[in-house]
């Protein structure tokens, strides 16, 4: 697998992969768009993968969509073409995707962070939606996804000033899980993965997909959507060695049945 703006390696079950436009600081064009769905699907896909950590560089996980790319389109071209949709494919990975970020996550580079299932953060981590300042807005979920993540408060002063958030406040705010020092970031998010990819893989998927219907719906639809997928998980033979190791005290053998 060789791509032009992505680092990608299997560290045994977790596909880490590694934003890598240095001089542009990271910042997502249509080509990083393209291999990372290219790279998403194909990780999917790879019943030996479990769960995927998605990082950029020391100094930016992203500091946001291209400008340089965005900055003679007009409204034909970004309507017509709808621009940026092409990310909705990357939000229907099926199995879990941690965003490790270090340094600027900044509009669109925010935007992806919270496209995948949770953050880590390093201490150094900014993140932003600067995009007023260039005359325009949040392009790729950033009004919404932040605005459910930290609140109305904090998301619209963001949005309106475009001040950045530090990681503390970011994990006040409840936008990240966890603050790590930046030089332990990548590997702390590997082995987090590395846990998550030991995990049942149906349950895996079924829990990433209730956690995500929580955003979708109302309490009562998500709560039954929850007990009929837990329900579901009757049906499978890792639930069955699952309850039958924890009775015998040792660890399940999990078969993805
Ligand atoms: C294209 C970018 C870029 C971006 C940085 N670069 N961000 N290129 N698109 N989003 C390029 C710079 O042009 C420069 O290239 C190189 O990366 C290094 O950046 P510097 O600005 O020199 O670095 P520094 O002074 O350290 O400042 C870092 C920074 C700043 C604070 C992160 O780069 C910055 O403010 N970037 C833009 C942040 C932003 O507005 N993001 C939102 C983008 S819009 P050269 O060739 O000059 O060396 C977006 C929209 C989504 O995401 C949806 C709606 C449009």
């Amino acid at each position: 697998s060789s791509y032009e703006t992505l680092l990608v390696e299997q560290r045994g079950a977790v596909t880490l992969i590694t934003l890598n436009r240095p001089k542009a600081l990271n910042a997502l064009n249509s080509q990083v768009l393209s291999e990372l769905l290219d790279v998403m699907r194909a990780f999917d896909a790879d019943p030996s993968q479990g769960c995927a950590v998605l990082t950029g560089s020391e100094k930016a996980f992203a500091a946001g969509a291209d400008i340089k790319e965005m900055q003679a389109q007009g409204f034909a071209d970004m309507y017509g073409h709808d621009f940026f949709a092409g990310w909705d494919a990357f939000t229907r990975t099926r199995k879990p995707i941690i965003a490790a970020v270090s340094g600027y996550a900044l509009g669109g580079g925010c935007e992806v962070a919270m496209m995948c299932d949770f953050i880590l953060a390093a201490d150094t981590a900014k993140f932003g939606q600067p995009e007023i300042k260039l005359g325009v807005s949040p392009g790729m979920g950033g009004s919404q996804r932040l605005t459910r993540a930290v609140g109305k408060a904090k998301a619209m002063e963001m949005c309106l000033t475009g001040r950045m958030m530090d990681a503390a406040e970011a994990e006040r705010a409840g936008l990240v899980s966890r603050i790590l020092p930046a030089a332990e970031l990548v590997e702390e998010a590997v082995q987090t993965a590395a846990t998550i990819a030991a995990m049942p893989p149906l349950a895996v998927k079924a829990n990433k997909e209730m956690v995500n219907v929580a955003f979708e719906t109302t309490l009562a639809q998500g709560v039954q959507f929850e007990r009929r997928l837990f329900h579901a998980l009757f049906g499978t033979e890792d639930q069955k060695e699952g309850m039958t190791a924890f009775v015998e005290k040792r660890p399940g053998n999990w078969t993805g049945r």
